[in-house]
């Protein structure tokens, strides 16, 4: 009934390093070529937490944008688009609110968490309350079905399926939904009807999802229903309402481990990252001074790989020989650190050449980034105004 649409957003932080690339952005652009994509800009959702200091978050939009089309989105594949463009979901995180129980907001593990780690900020906010909210407004209004995030986000995403199951319930009630879906099965034509309460039967009563999957595929194709009757027989499938909402999947993005350069997680927090458009200086000098196994105070100090954040470069970076290069020079005290991180200053430097060269277009023209963000935003506003309309219209607000 909805095209298998995949979105997923960023809040603007600014310069994006190594670990966005290799854990994020790598599988949004894999994506970008196998389903309609909607990536934006969660402007808003930097506002939740910096609502006292504003001034960064229209130049680092600008930067993440071109860091986006520099790892390979492509405007003229995916959506790529600014939340506070697209004034619809603020619509929908309003009316959603109108039924959102205040605990399944105070529930959401991040919430209280956030608050104690931020303490420095005063996060007992009613925006930062409903970041949860305002994330199920920016997944539903698409009726995205699957949404590319990492682990972190995960009770994020069971409370938008909450949300969207609670908002179908109280509002895809029809008078006479039943008769009418009753109605629409016969419509479907005796085989495809019987077919189709075969398939409704076995999702009913054994709760296989492959049954739920073949039923819309044989709704897909049937071809004689008005749209209001291929709704209800959606709904009909899973219980005895309309779908308006669509649940969403997280589609968990494996935890890429890309380390910082100091072996943790690379992260801004840490102070261990390089940018993705870093200069090739700066990119040297910090792996340059990148900390080594303790034990190699010398260069004949024999040393173990495995305690060293160097090695954990080569193996994201360097082919098999070079590895084993590593290994054997290592443990065996035949090179010294500087040397061994040679390879892994020159995999860093080529590896970042194709981004560096995809940016430069937008460096030189910023206004190129805008209207790619004007464009996508208004492709995006139509995608929202539809889903709206329906909203609007069993809330009593057609
Ligand atoms: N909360 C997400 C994060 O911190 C950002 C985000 C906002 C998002 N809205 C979204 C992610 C909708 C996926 C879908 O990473
Ligand atoms: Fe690390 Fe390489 Fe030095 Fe061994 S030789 S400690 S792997 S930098």
């Amino acid at each position: 009934m909805f095209p298998e649409r995949v979105l997923s957003g960023m809040r603007p932080t600014g310069a994006l390093h190594l670990g966005h690339y290799h854990g994020v952005l790598k599988n949004w652009v894999r994506l970008q070529s196998e389903y309609p994509c909607l990536f934006f800009v969660a402007d808003w959702h930097a506002l939740t937490t910096h609502y006292d200091d504003p001034s960064i978050i229209e130049s680092s939009t600008h930067e993440m944008v071109i860091d986006w089309l520099a790892a390979g989105l492509d405007p003229a594949q995916a959506t790529i688009f600014v939340q506070s463009q697209v004034i619809e979901h603020a619509e929908l995180f309003l009316l959603l609110g109108m039924s959102a129980p205040l605990g399944w907001l105070e529930r959401v593990p991040t919430y209280k968490e956030q608050i104690e780690k931020l303490k420095e900020k005063d996060l007992s906010t009613y925006g930062f309350l409903g970041y949860p909210l305002l994330q199920a407004a920016d997944i539903l209004i698409y009726r995205a079905e699957h949404v590319p995030v990492g682990e972190d986000q995960v009770p994020h995403l069971e409370m938008t399926r909450e949300i969207a199951r609670r908002f179908n319930y109280l509002y895809g009630r029809e008078k006479g939904f039943e008769e009418k879906a009753q109605e629409a099965v016969k419509k479907l034509g005796s085989k495809l009807a019987k077919q189709y309460l075969e398939l409704r039967n076995r999702f009913q009563e054994q709760g296989e999802e492959e049954a739920i999957e073949q039923a819309h595929a044989l709704l897909d194709e049937s071809k004689n229903l008005t749209l209001a009757d291929r709704e209800r027989l959606f709904g009909y499938l899973e219980g005895s309402r309309k779908i308006i909402l669509v649940e969403p999947q997280a589609l968990l993005t494996k935890d890429s481990r890309m380390p910082g350069l100091d072996g943790q997680k690379m992260s801004k927090s840490y102070g261990n990252t390089i940018a993705m458009r870093e200069d090739a200086e700066s990119i040297t000098k910090k792996i340059r001074t990148m900390p080594t196994d303790p034990a190699r105070v010398r260069k004949t100090d024999a040393g173990d790989p495995e305690k060293c954040p160097v090695w954990a470069f080569h193996q994201i970076y360097s082919d098999a020989p070079t590895c084993a290069w590593v290994q054997d020079s290592c443990k065996n005290a035949k090179i010294g650190c500087l040397e061994c991180k040679q390879p892994v200053i020159e995999s860093v430097l080529r590896e970042q050449q194709p981004l560096l060269e995809r940016a430069q277009t937008y460096v030189d023209d910023p206004s190129l980034v805008r209207s790619i963000i004007a464009d996508g935003s208004e492709k995006a506003r139509k995608m929202a105004q539809e889903t709206m309309r329906d909203v609007r219209e069993v809330m009593g607000l057609g």
